[in-house]
């Protein structure tokens, strides 16, 4: 039986004529670009994750360069990210002005700690951005502890939970993807910011529209970067069912726990206290690519996310001179995601786990 990497497509179709519906109201009310179903999808997420206010944009990429000029980063500033990530937590600071400065992640737990933050603050620090990497939690608190303003990436993390509530309302401002494969994704592109502070969510308004409240003065210079009308009716048919989709993602990770993949291979480890909705299942091995050599004919879908990590892509060289993270090489070189979604049933998890476990024995 073969499994693959992830499934975008089961979970949605018993909402196919929900969705249909949504999209159909859409095009009879002709109005396609900040109308009400964004009005509402902001509303209604912002609840869900019990921050103040979302804001919607056009993807998660430019939702970070607008929280960090939202925040007043600018020419002179630095901005402290993990290299361990998606490219584009990194390639949104150098919009800003400012530079980006690499740390080093826990490779248990694939995200930044305070300790690996607080090597490499200077006094022109600016802010962190803190990546729940995989759906895993970063531990946002004690990183806030330090006292610089925290933007959370929360791309891969809509569903995660910690005892301090969830990703994009921890910190000071959070950050969304809605790109179709994360754990609430649209049907095209589609990005949100989400903060408690008013004033903040009020420039982050202003800036996702040409720096406007009005379109007839122009107070910034703003970016056009908002979430489309259609993409919020998708979302809104979908966010009702995210908690039930993370449970899922969070009940594919305890299946194969239960099969003893952690005999085999690195599990990932969750920051205390936190329950993350998996939104890719990462462990590591030494021997990674022989491993995806191994489980691809077996019909095992695997996939190395960030083999280069960002500090050491060629667009980043002007960053990364002299930068040593030790621990972001060695899960760059290590770590393999395997199939997880939110319907990965138990003997799905068995058949990979016994693929590895040849595999890993070979
Ligand atoms: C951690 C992380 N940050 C940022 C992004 C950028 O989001 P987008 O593709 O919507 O621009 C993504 C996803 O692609 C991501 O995984």
């Amino acid at each position: 039986m073969p499994v693959s990497l992830f499934d975008t497509k089961t979970p949605l179709e018993p909402l196919r004529d929900q969705l249909r519906a949504a999209i159909d109201a859409v095009v009879d009310r002709g109005t396609y670009i900040l109308g009400p179903d964004v009005t509402a999808f902001e509303q209604e997420f912002a609840a869900y994750l019990g921050a103040g206010h979302a804001v919607g944009v056009a993807n998660g990429t430019e939702a970070i360069t607008i929280a960090l000029r939202a925040l007043g980063v600018g020419p002179g500033d630095e901005v402290v990210v993990p290299s361990f990530t998606f490219y584009a937590s990194a390639e949104a600071i150098p919009p800003t002005g400012a530079r980006p400065v690499f740390c080093d992640v826990d490779p248990d737990t694939f995200c930044i700690t305070a300790d690996t933050v607080r090597k490499v603050l200077t006094p022109r620090t600016k802010a962190v951005i803190a990546v729940h990497l995989f759906g895993n939690v970063a531990p946002v608190p004690e990183i806030a502890a330090l006292g610089v303003p925290v933007l959370e990436d929360a791309a891969q993390a809509a569903g995660s939970r910690s005892g301090d509530g969830r990703p994009g309302a921890l910190g000071t401002i959070g950050t969304f993807s809605f790109f179709p494969s994360k754990n609430l994704g649209g049907m095209g592109d589609g990005g949100a910011i989400t903060t408690s502070d008013a004033a903040l969510a009020e420039r982050v308004r202003m800036l996702r529209f040409h720096g406007s409240r009005d379109k007839q003065t122009f107070e910034l210079v703003g970016h056009n970067s908002r979430l489309d009308e259609l993409q919020a009716a998708v979302l809104r048919v979908q966010l009702p069912h995210l908690d039930a989709w993370s449970d899922g993602r969070r009940a594919a990770a305890s299946h194969y726990e239960a099969e003893g993949l952690g005999e085999l291979v690195a599990l990932p480890r969750t920051v205390p206290g936190s329950e993350p909705a998996w939104h890719l299942y990462v462990i590591r091995h030494e021997r990674a690519d022989e491993l995806a050599a191994a489980l691809g004919p077996a019909g095992i879908g695997t996939k190395a996310y960030y083999r280069v990590p960002a500090h050491r892509q060629p667009a980043m060289r002007a960053w990364a001179e002299g930068v040593e993270l030790p621990a972001t090489d060695e899960v760059a070189r290590t770590h393999l995601a395997i199939p997880l979604s939110p319907v990965l049933a138990r003997e799905q998890a068995a058949e990979v786990v016994a693929a590895v476990r040849a595999a890993a024995a070979a």
